[in-house]
């Protein structure tokens, strides 16, 4: 088999980002790690998800990727800095909320950005958000909803508890990786808002990442869970073009 390029996340929401990095690099063997034992990872301290996350990345290199995909905004935003001074030969490629998006398009409109407690309280999202907030731009912590979403519970009361200052948002930047989940209950809610995610961005850099380095024939999908098989639902996500 051909190097992988490897996926970790707390569980299922990175699949988000892997099904748009398949579409444009169809060729790939995937290893997709969904942590899902240690989901939230939006509450935990730095040093508890450092500890977690640099456990994913040893059990990830034994496969020897191309390059590894932290396939969540809040381990990005918290620790991924510190990993990748831990392993400075590993490519990471990291996923943080797509505010820059809202700065070039969206200037005059009323957004707002949701994130994990973690990403919203991280200095590095802190200075993302100072760099790129437009005037009109708010920021919303949803503490529960990747939980809710990972264990596949109902999340259109929580919604609408954490939306109902804001239902008059044009722009929403969804800045957790299992928020696009939630993409049918969003749209109820805020059913006139545009919707953006950061994993069309990441695509195109892994593309440009790999360059020379692609395969030619088709590859596979592996799925690798800390706790129970999420397989059958990661592919789901994966074939699901609702967002
Ligand atoms: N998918 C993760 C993210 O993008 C979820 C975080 C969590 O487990 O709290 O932030």
């Amino acid at each position: 088999m051909q190097n992988p390029i490897c996926f970790f996340d707390s569980g299922i929401g990175g699949a988000t980002i892997l099904r748009e990095v398949i579409k444009v690099l169809p060729n790939e063997n995937y290893i997709y790690y969904a942590d899902s034992i240690n989901n939230p990872y939006g509450n935990k301290s730095k040093d508890e998800l450092f500890k977690i996350v640099d456990n994913i990345v040893n059990k990830l290199l034994v496969y020897n990727p191309k390059l590894i995909i932290c396939a969540c905004n809040t381990a990005t935003s918290m620790v991924l800095n510190d990993i990748r001074k831990k392993y400075p030969d590993i490519t990471f490629v990291g996923t943080e909320p797509a505010i820059k998006v809202v700065h070039d398009y969206y200037k005059n409109e009323k957004s707002i950005v949701i994130t994990t407690r973690g990403t919203g309280e991280s200095e590095r999202f802190k200075e993302l958000f100072k760099t790129y907030k437009t005037i009109d731009c708010k920021l919303i912590e949803a503490p529960d909803l990747a939980e809710l979403i990972e264990n596949n519970n109902d999340t259109y009361d929580y919604l609408k508890k954490i939306l109902k200052n804001n239902l008059d948002a044009e722009v929403v930047v969804l800045g957790c990786t299992h928020f696009p989940l939630a993409i049918k209950n969003l749209k109820r809610i805020l059913p006139n808002a545009t919707f953006i995610d950061g994993s069309k961005g990441i695509s195109k850099r892994v593309k440009v990442l790999l360059n020379n380095n692609l395969n030619d024939k088709k590859g596979s999908i592996k799925v690798i869970s800390s706790k129970n098989d999420v397989t059958d639902k990661v592919l789901s996500i994966i074939k699901d073009l609702t967002f």
